[in-house]
């Protein structure tokens, strides 16, 4: 036998020196549920370990995932019924949950880079990330509009990075130029480039109680059967002036990821979703799997798959892990 491959993987010496990728700290973003009120810890009940904070409290638990060493996070709102309505006015209103939020993060946490959602669904009353006309076809340019005065409410507040979750075409154009007619050019976007009408969504439903009011998200999320679209997508984030390019959600994926790892010289990121994260802790709450040990193969298969950097629930015992 000329070749032994296993000569390499003798000794952990060996494993070590050959070993071709590694997950850091620096590869997670930690994406994170806010509510209204105070000294309050809500968990989602499908994502255990995963709380909405009201921001007394999410403030804290940024300031311990920053000392874990966790440098990127990505904001959602988990609003009330009341706070939702046809046009999503709220995702506007400087007095509001989100960009108070998004405010006194960076204030508290200049150092942090604070990413954020741009998409109607957590605003709106019919659960769309577009808005929905009254045939309930969802209206793609009227949409742009309200995204840009979004995208724009959330620079404002602090925001560094826009993250575009709704499908819509060309809203990354349309929000680059809206930011940079208001002096916010310094401030980046990572589209969700390929993002899926995906089941593994479900449990982030619950977390923002945004389901769908009727219908599904098909007509503008992508078909998880096409490969070839996600480079169209791609094409034309780039053209649009993104930076940095999503793939979600990431395990059923990796084929996406790595499609665009080789197709892009921007970075490209991938969203380890929510169902991705309940399907480990339920298997594991059975006994059946090891939560750690998957979570760690699962999260470094991205890493292998071309993923620059990972947003994952995981992230805080990640963290903790790796600091141990
Ligand atoms: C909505 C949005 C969704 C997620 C992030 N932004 C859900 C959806 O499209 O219905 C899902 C994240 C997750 O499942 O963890 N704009």
């Amino acid at each position: 036998m000329l070749s032994r491959p296993r000569r390499n993987r003798k000794s952990e010496a060996i494993r070590n020196m050959v070993q071709e990728n590694y997950l850091t700290v620096h590869d997670l973003i930690f994406p994170m549920f806010v509510v209204e009120g105070e000294n309050q810890k809500i968990e989602v009940a499908s994502m255990p370990g995963i709380y909405r904070y009201s921001l007394d409290l999410l403030l804290q638990e940024i300031g311990e995932c920053v000392s874990l060493g966790i440098k990127s996070f990505c904001l959602f709102p988990a609003l009330p019924d009341e706070r939702k309505d046809k046009y999503a006015t709220e995702c506007t209103n400087k007095d509001g949950l989100y960009l108070r939020a998004l405010a006194a993060i960076k204030n508290q946490f200049p150092e942090v880079a604070l990413m954020t959602d741009v998409a109607m669904d957590p605003y709106s009353s019919d659960g769309h990330d577009g808005l929905v006309s009254d045939e309930g076809e969802i209206l793609n340019d009227e949409t742009l509009e309200i995204l840009g005065k979004m995208a724009l409410a959330q620079a404002e507040a602090g925001a560094d990075i826009i993250g575009p979750s709704d499908m819509m075409d060309g809203r990354v154009q349309h929000i680059r130029q809206v930011l940079d007619q208001h002096g916010f050019s310094h401030v980046s976007i990572m589209s969700y480039t390929a993002k899926y009408a995906s089941a593994y969504y479900g449990p982030f439903r619950d977390a923002l109680d945004s389901a769908p009011k009727f219908g599904d998200k098909k007509t503008y999320q992508m078909n998880p059967a096409n490969s070839k679209e996600a480079l169209i997508e791609a094409t034309l984030d780039e053209q649009e002036g993104a930076d940095f390019l999503m793939v979600k959600p990431a395990l059923a994926y990796l084929d996406i990821i790595k499609l665009l790892k080789d197709n892009t010289n921007l970075p490209v990121t991938a969203y380890n979703v929510s169902g991705e994260y309940a399907m480990v802790k339920a298997a594991a709450e059975k006994g059946w799997i090891d939560s750690e040990k998957v979570m760690l193969e699962t999260l470094l298969s991205m890493k292998r798959a071309g993923a620059d950097a990972i947003l994952t629930y995981f992230a805080k015992e990640v963290a903790t892990l790796l600091k141990e």
